[in-house]
């Protein structure tokens, strides 16, 4: 009799969760475990929406050109050194996909995206998980790690959950010490809530072996139309191409990321409101006694005095209606991640935070 076997390391991936966004029993929630814009989407982003109901019975584009001309126009980027999909996650898949497989190394940090270990164990490679600084990417830790086996190395920067950066020079440090052969992938999810910031496209314009991933689920509000994008060499974009499905992105995903993309002025919004919000939540939560580091995205992750505090205060505040989320799958059991809502969700996590503080430092017989 025949046996039926996945290939090599799909039965080791654990499935990826995600988000919750509902408490039983009730009613009043407020989600914040997901890293999502409080704010959703602009209003030309929803008019460009409300025109796509036409034609669909017609193929999209296999080609993305207008979207990619629209990104490239706006970010000042070659249109030919950009890939979209479905999602970042399609494109970081496309990478792995391309560049490693069975017996290869796939290197991430310690409290690395979920994603990286998944994708690797997809095709085959090795996941090594490599320590982090004080919750920091670490690039000699990194570079110490590698082997001639290497052939990617994931980062996400800001990184996800701690919200920490490596600066620009460590960055190239990075890709200029990898093994021959070796890619960097930059990932960049968050990198339009930090001011200034061009997600590493500066360094792939110089680099053959750096991809820099973009996306729209986070800043621009679109997490459920799921599109990302890349940007790296012709050569490595040619080489993703071939394994992208002509078809990936729907007519509706393009023209709605396409409008996103060109109304920066919303970006601009969202990343000041991010970042006031974020200030006040962190220096409230500090003042409870819960601290966290400087956070560069729209998250927080709040350090609690160990794992106990941290699962017992994620459960009052979902009595409370707010979901935030337990980070102890990244090593990190002694902490919450608590995406910076809008004003009044802030002010809610603020003041629950407070009242579990107070129970729990309550004398037993008060
Ligand atoms: C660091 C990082 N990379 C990539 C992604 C994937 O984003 P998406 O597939 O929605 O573009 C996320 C989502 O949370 C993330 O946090």
């Amino acid at each position: 009799m025949s046996v039926i076997q996945p290939q090599p390391g799909i039965m080791d991936i654990e499935l990826y969760v995600g988000g919750t966004s509902s408490v039983e029993g009730v009613s009043d929630v407020v989600k914040l475990s997901s890293n999502e814009n409080p704010l959703g989407t602009s209003d030309a982003v929803k008019a460009a929406h409300g025109k796509t109901g036409h034609n669909l019975h017609r193929y999209p584009s296999t080609d993305h050109a207008e979207l990619r001309a629209a990104i490239g126009e706006v970010h000042g980027l070659d249109k030919d050194r950009i890939i979209c999909g479905v999602g970042s996650d399609e494109v970081l898949q496309f990478v792995t996909q391309a560049y490693a497989g069975v017996d290869d190394e796939v290197i991430y940090t310690e409290h690395g995206f979920s994603m990286y270990p998944i994708l690797a164990r997809m095709v085959g490679a090795k996941p090594v998980v490599v320590p982090e600084r004080e919750r920091v990417v670490d690039v000699d830790a990194i570079l110490a790690a590698c082997t001639d086996k290497t052939k990617i190395v994931f980062i996400a920067n800001p990184a996800n959950p701690t919200g920490t950066m490596i600066g620009g020079n460590e960055v190239a440090r990075l890709a200029d010490g990898l093994p021959n052969g070796a890619i960097l992938v930059h990932d960049g999810a968050y990198t339009e809530y930090v001011e200034g910031f061009d997600g590493g496209a500066l360094l792939v314009g110089a680099r053959e072996n750096v991809i820099m991933t973009r996306t729209f689920s986070k800043i621009y509000g679109l997490g459920g139309l799921r599109v990302g994008w890349g940007y790296a060499s012709r050569e490595i974009i040619d080489v993703l191409n071939r394994l992208r499905q002509p078809f990936n992105l729907s007519t509706i995903q393009m023209s709605v990321a396409e409008a996103a993309v060109r109304d920066q002025a919303w970006v601009r919004k969202c990343r000041s409101e991010n970042a006031r919000m974020r200030a006040w939540l962190a220096e409230a939560l500090a003042e409870l006694g819960v601290p966290s580091d400087t956070s560069t995205a729209n998250f927080i992750l709040a350090r609690f005095a160990d794992q106990d505090e941290a699962v017992a205060c994620d459960a009052y505040l979902k009595s409370q209606g707010i979901i935030v989320r337990l980070v102890a799958g990244y090593g990190l059991p002694h902490c919450l991640r608590i995406t910076v809502g809008d004003e009044a969700s802030c002010r809610r996590v603020a003041h629950a935070v407070g009242q579990f503080k107070a129970k729990r430092n309550a004398p037993e017989d008060a």
